[in-house]
C-alpha cells in the first residue's frame, strides 16, 4: 500500500484529463531539470540528495550531543526563524499528541514581541536549558535579538560556564554567527551552504531539535530517503508530486489564486506553517504566484467557512487527509436522552469526522471551490520524511512550471533594509 496517494476526482469538472496529462508533461520536464541541475537556482538543490549523504557518524554525533543535552537540561531552547524551527517545530507538535510532560522544546526568535521573549525566559529560570541558535546565513535580527537575550540568563546562571550549553547551527565560515561560536568555543554545526533555509528541515536545522524531543531521526531520513527514490523516479501517472504540481498550476491559471491547506487535526497546524512559508516564499515573486493559506477544519469552518462556500471563487483547497487515530471516542447516549442529538448515539468521533469532511468537500465542490485530497498512511517519523520530502520536491517542480527561482527568497530582503536603515538613524 502507498504511503501517499492524491484524489483529485473533486478537481475535474474545473480542469479536464487532457489538460491534466498536457500540463503534466512540463512537470516531468521541470524534474528532468531538478535531477540535471540545470535549472535556475540549482546551485540551492543540495536538498534533492541530502538525506543520501548523512551518514552514520553524522547521526551518532547528533544523538551525542542529544545525550548531553537532555542529561544537563530540562528543556532546549530553539533560537531561530522562517525554515530555522518550521520543520522541527512542525514534526515535533505533529508527533507530540499534545504531551507537554517531560524534555520541552521551547522557541524564541520568531518573533519581536518582549510580552513572548519574557514569559519564555522566565519560564527558564528555574530549570536546567540548553540553547540552539539555528541561522543558516548567521546575521537574522529576529534570531539574533533572541540569542543576545538568552544570553544574559545563560551567563547569569552557568556563569562562566554558559558556553558549554550553547549549540550553534549555521553556515561553515561565511556566518557571523559561524565567527561567534568559534570565538565564544560554543559547539558548532553548519547547514550546507547549497540548501536554503525553507528547504533545511531534514539538516541539522531540523534534526537536532527533533532528536531532543524524543523522536527517532534515522527513520525521519528513512523516509525521506524512500519518497526521494519513488519521486525522482516513477513516471507521472504515478508520481503524486508530479500530480499535486501539476493540478495546482492548472488551477492558478483559471484564476485559483489562493491553495488552502486543510487539516482536521490541531496538531497538524505547525506543518501547515511549515507548508505555508514553503510554497509562499519559493513561488510569490514577479508579481506571480499561488498564495498559500492555512487553516484547521471543523474550526475554521465556522469562520472561514462561509467565505470559501459563497465568497470569491478565487481557491481551491488541498486536504491533508491523515489515517484515523487509534484514540477513537465513542459518543453514547441514554435511551432517556431521546433528543435532537440522540442521532449521534454509538458513532465514533473519526466516523464523525470522516463525514464532515465528505460533506464539506460535496459543499465546497458544489460551490465552486476545487478540492484536491493529499492522504497520508498514518503520521509517524518515517511517514513525516516522506510527507516533507514530497512537498519540497513538488513545490520545486510547480515553481520552475511557473517560470520563477524557487530557490531565492530576494523579496524579503527589501523589509531588512528599511528596518536596518531605521535602527541606524
Ligand atoms: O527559506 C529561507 O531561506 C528563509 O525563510 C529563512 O529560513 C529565514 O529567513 C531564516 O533565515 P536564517 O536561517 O538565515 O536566519
Amino acid at each position: 500500500m502507498k504511503r501517499l496517494t492524491i484524489d483529485y476526482s473533486n478537481v475535474l469538472g474545473f480542469i479536464s484529463n487532457d489538460e491534466i496529462i498536457d500540463c503534466g508533461r512540463r512537470a516531468s520536464f521541470a524534474l528532468d531539470k531538478l535531477k540535471t541541475k540545470t535549472g535556475v537556482g540549482s546551485e540551492f538543490t543540495g536538498w534533492i540528495d541530502y538525506p543520501l549523504f548523512i551518514n552514520f557518524s553524522d547521526i551518532l554525533e547528533i544523538e551525542k550531543t542529544k545525550e548531553k543535552i537532555v542529561k544537563e537540561s530540562k528543556c532546549l531552547l530553539v533560537v531561530g526563524i522562517g525554515g530555522s524551527y518550521l520543520g522541527s517545530k512542525a514534526l515535533i507538535e505533529a508527533l507530540n499528541n499534545y504531551n507537554d510532560d517531560g524534555f520541552c522544546i521551547k522557541y524564541i526568535g520568531n518573533n519581536m514581541s518582549s510580552e513572548y521573549i519574557t514569559s519564555i525566559l522566565d519560564s527558564l529560570e528555574e530549570i536546567d536549558f540548553s540553547v540552539n541558535v539555528i541561522s543558516k546565513s548567521g546575521k537574522t535580527l529576529e534570531a539574533a535579538l533572541g540569542f543576545e537575550l538568552v544570553l544574559d540568563l545563560l551567563k547569569f546562571k552557568y556563569k562562566e560556564k554558559y558556553n558549554e550549553r550553547v549549540y550553534i547551527t549555521t553556515t561553515k565560515d561565511s556566518s557571523l554567527l559561524y565567527r561567534e561560536g568559534v570565538k565564544n568555543n560554543y559547539k558548532i554545526f553548519t547547514i550546507p551552504k547549497d540548501i536554503g533555509g525553507r528547504y533545511s528541515v531534514l539538516t541539522i536545522a531540523g534534526l537536532l531539535p527533533i532528536a531532543c524531543a524524543g523522536f527517532d531521526i534515522k527513520e525521519l531520513l528513512e523516509g525521506a530517503i524512500e519518497a526521494r527514490s519513488y519521486f525522482l523516479n516513477e513516471d507521472f501517472n504515478n508520481n503524486e508530486a508530479l500530480i499535486y504540481a501539476t493540478l495546482r498550476n492548472l488551477l492558478y491559471n483559471k484564476g485559483k489564486k489562493l491553495e488552502f491547506f486543510v487539516t482536521f487535526e490541531p496538531n497538524l497546524s505547525y506543518l501547515g506553517e511549515w507548508w505555508k512559508q514553503l510554497f509562499a516564499e519559493s513561488e510569490g515573486k514577479e508579481r506571480k504566484g499561488i498564495f498559500p493559506v492555512t487553516t484547521v477544519y471543523s474550526t475554521d469552518l465556522h469562520s472561514i467557512g462561509q467565505y470559501v462556500q459563497d465568497g470569491e471563487r478565487i481557491m481551491f483547497e488541498t486536504f491533508l487527509n491523515v489515517e484515523k487515530s487509534k484514540n477513537n471516542l465513542i459518543i453514547s447516549r441514554d435511551k432517556e436522552q431521546l433528543d435532537e442529538l440522540y442521532y449521534l448515539n454509538g458513532l465514533s468521533v473519526n466516523n464523525i469526522q470522516d463525514n464532515v469532511l465528505e460533506g464539506v468537500i460535496k459543499a465546497h465542490k458544489d460551490g465552486g471551490v476545487p478540492c484536491i485530497i493529499i492522504n497520508l498512511r498514518s503520521i509517524n517519523e518515517h511517514n513525516f520524511g516522506y510527507l516533507v520530502y514530497f512537498y519540497m520536491l513538488s513545490c520545486a517542480v510547480s515553481g520552475y512550471m511557473l517560470g520563477v527561482n524557487p530557490f531565492n527568497q530576494d523579496g524579503v530582503e527589501a523589509y531588512k533594509k528599511n528596518v536596518h536603515e531605521l535602527l541606524n538613524n
